[in-house]
């Protein structure tokens, strides 16, 4: 790993993504969503930028999904435009073939078979509950089980997934998930919402604790009115909390978020939710509200603008304009920490102990996913006119 420095793990290295860095070589180690299921039909081909490498996501013949270089080895042009051919994707240049595992099958311009043809970059994939995940990192990949969570197998419960594209670095998004504070103030900016007016009984502050789990860090903030909120975090790049529902005094909803990087200054936030709502008019109203994407909104959203947003879209928004506003990538040398930041300093504790491991050559922590069940409250409902 040659961009890999000899001076300690530090903040500089937290939003980095690039093969051969710090971060860029943690983030490898696991399991990531890159795609919906449902944006990619079999026999397409689609370009995808992950972790800053341009890569082809396709979907063969038989419907598995599969990921493999951006170029092709010959001359390099993008593979997205080539054409599927059962579980194959043949470049529409000169013609040359890659499998799923990005080897080089078929030259049709030579007439003898090359013993040692050159292949490109692939990864393995696989797809659970509407998402599609890759692992972009040395084999053997682990074990596709951290990104698991029963509640999102539950076939009694619906599930439902969205894409947001955000212009800023993924490292600020996961530290927005271990800030309970901010509830109180950036989800009761513009419009009070159900989420933040509900969370923080109206703008009260918590009190914080943090632990370190098997399989990332559980967060407490509990408030003076006895409300307790839990979120279940997930190593590196997951947050699980619940969120209220479609219908308003209706139960909660349990929400994964992913935070995948695209590159260092843009990043899909991948959402998979799960209700027990069995009501089809709430349902199609949950589905609706998963299309708001912030980037549509920027201007209206720096101002404030959040009137006639549905639910899920002024948590989104919210969390936008306060993450964003801290620009493409946070100047953390300008920072100054207080009291309510002890998630966001116990996080990048855990991320730089985690970086120097790799820095020194050392294993870090074998993060599993938690077997105990994790309780998160709902809050008190509020009367529902
Ligand atoms: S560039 Fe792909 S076959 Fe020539
Ligand atoms: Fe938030």
């Amino acid at each position: 790993m040659d961009d890999i420095s000899s001076s300690p793990a530090s903040e500089s290295d937290l939003p980095r993504t690039a093969p051969k860095t710090l971060m860029g070589s943690l983030l490898r180690q696991f399991w990531h969503p890159v795609a919906l299921s449902m944006d990619l039909r079999a026999g397409e081909a689609h370009p995808l930028r992950v972790l800053s490498e341009d890569l082809t996501l396709y979907r063969g013949k038989s419907g598995a999904p599969h990921l493999i270089g951006g170029r092709c080895a010959h001359r390099c042009t993008v593979l997205h435009t080539g054409i599927v051919e059962d579980e194959q994707i043949r470049c529409m240049y000169h013609g040359w073939r890659f499998n799923a595992e990005g080897a080089c099958t078929d030259i049709p311009a030579e007439k003898r078979v090359r013993p040692n043809p050159p292949g490109i970059e692939g990864y393995p994939v696989r797809e659970y509950s509407g998402l599609i995940f890759a692992y972009l990192g040395a084999a053997p990949a682990p074990e596709f089980d951290l990104p698991r969570k029963d509640v999102f197998e539950d076939e009694q419960r619906s599930t439902l997934v969205k894409r947001e594209i955000w212009d800023c670095n993924w490292f600020q998004q996961i530290e927005n998930s271990m800030d309970a504070v901010h509830l109180g103030f950036a989800h009761m900016w513009g419009v009070a919402g159900q989420f933040g007016d509900s969370v923080s009984g109206g703008g009260l502050l918590p009190d914080l604790a943090y632990e370190e789990t098997s399989s990332g860090i559980r967060q407490i903030a509990t408030r003076p009115n006895g409300n307790v909120r839990i979120s279940d975090w997930t190593f590196p790049n997951n947050n699980h909390i619940v969120v209220p529902g479609a219908k308003k005094g209706g139960a909660w909803a349990h929400v994964s978020v992913w935070a995948t990087p695209i590159d260092d200054t843009s990043t899909m936030r991948f959402r998979l939710y799960s209700t027990e709502e069995k009501d089809p008019a709430v349902l199609e109203r949950a589905r609706r509200d998963q299309e708001f994407q912030p980037l549509d909104h920027v201007a209206r959203l720096f101002r404030g603008a959040l009137g006639g947003l549905s639910e899920q879209a002024i948590i989104s928004a919210q969390d936008y304009v306060a993450v964003r506003g801290q620009g493409e990538i946070c100047d953390r040398s300008r920072e100054n920490l207080s009291a309510s930041d002890a998630g966001v300093a116990f996080l990048r504790r855990v991320f730089l102990r985690e970086l120097e491991a790799i820095r020194r050559g050392r294993p870090g922590k074998a993060w599993s996913r938690l077997r105990e069940a994790v309780h998160l409250p709902a809050p008190p409902q509020r009367a529902v006119e």
